[in-house]
């Protein structure tokens, strides 16, 4: 093997050994470089005779372009190898099917409330809601609750900050509070037709919401929710409050011979008063009557409060817990659960 050949062979040699691109390109500047091999060859021929010159050009050239072939292949398998690991570590499965994602719900309390609204709304009630943070009149004293009136340690709250000493802002205990709002709002609306004497017209309204108790353990929350009711007008009786509680009751949970039970209680704001407790005739609560709402017809100092005659306008109230409805509708037996926030629990409700 001739010098040239050897040369050749040398640099195919360290090409091969060459793993990077910086790699090769100092290989190559040992052959192809300004003081590389090749170069220096090139410079040796200048003592050379013409004729030598030709042949020995030549041969210089045909190695030379070997070196550069070599160089040229070794590069594209560089550049190729490098390709090939990307493509291994980026790595794409078109044929995977897509990832889903999930589609939001709402909460079982949420779908009881629109349940709710639905069910009244189709009755001729309004919907109206109100502050959480409430003041002492409206959440009690409007309400026929006075400040020593014992059914206020029933309803122990948050206090906030704001109102006065004897008055201070709470937590709503109920949307009672709700009532005497709404009220007041509807007859100022309507103040020049009642002061004409005209009649002005009905109050129809249910006001759902969160309210506030220092309550808990599996069937209390301190956050639960409430939904109040309150129709007002010259004639409206406990006949029209058992038509449409009933009525209520069945549609909501689709049961028509759901049997109502009004027993006597006793809530300031109401005279005369009930629970409302209701009775499965099938299914896994057959049997037992379950109390679902406080009502009764409005008291006459409450209607006083609202800015109306007692002796003209009369109605009646209830408020019942759309928390506990909802636990009777779906067979759940902890309030605790709709509040953790578990997706697991909280994903098995569809509308
Ligand atoms: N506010 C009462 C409570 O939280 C429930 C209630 C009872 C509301 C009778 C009413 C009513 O409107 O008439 O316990």
């Amino acid at each position: 093997m001739n010098e040239l050949d050897s040369l050749v062979e040398s640099a195919q040699q360290l090409f091969a050994q060459a793993h990077t691109p910086a790699d090769l390109e100092n290989a190559k500047a040992q052959f192809l470089g300004k003081s590389g091999k090749m170069t220096e060859l090139m410079k040796g021929m200048a003592q050379l005779s013409v004729e030598e010159k030709k042949s020995r050009g030549a041969a210089i050239n045909v190695a030379k372009q070997a070196i550069e072939a070599a160089l040229t292949a070794r590069r594209k398998a560089l550049a190729d190898a490098e390709l090939q690991a990307h493509l291994k570590a980026e790595v794409l499965d078109v044929t995977l099917p897509g990832r889903r994602r999930g589609s939001g719900g709402l909460h079982p309390v949420s779908i009881t409330m629109e349940r709710i609204e639905g069910i009244f709304g189709s009755m001729g009630f309004d919907v109206a809601e109100g502050p959480e943070i409430e003041s002492d009149w409206f959440n009690f004293t409007a309400l026929n609750t006075p400040e020593d009136h014992p059914a206020r340690s029933m309803h122990d709250t948050f206090y906030v900050e704001g109102g006065t000493q004897h008055a201070p802002n709470l937590l709503r205990t109920h949307t009672s509070p709700m009532q005497v709002r709404h009220a007041v709002q509807h007859v100022k609306r309507y103040r020049n037709l009642i002061d004409a004497g005209q009649t002005m017209p009905e109050i129809r309204v249910i006001a759902p919401g969160r309210t506030y108790r220092v309550d808990s353990d599996a069937t209390h929350s301190p956050m639960f929710h409430q939904c109040e009711g309150l129709w007002i007008g010259e004639n409206v009786s406990f006949k029209d409050l058992k038509v449409v509680f009933t009525d209520f009751c069945k549609t909501f949970f689709e049961q028509d011979d759901l049997v109502l039970r009004f027993r006597p209680s006793f809530f300031p704001f109401t005279e005369p008063s009930a629970e409302i407790d209701i009775q499965f005739q099938s299914g896994p609560l057959a049997g037992r009557w379950l109390e679902v709402s406080g009502a009764g017809q409005v008291h006459p100092n409450v209607v006083r409060n609202m800015g109306l005659d007692p002796e003209k306008y009369i109605g009646f109230a209830f408020g019942m817990g759309p928390d506990r409805l909802t636990m009777l509708r779906y067979g759940v037996n902890d309030l605790r659960l709709f509040f953790d926030g578990d997706i697991r629990f909280l994903s098995q409700f569809q509308s």
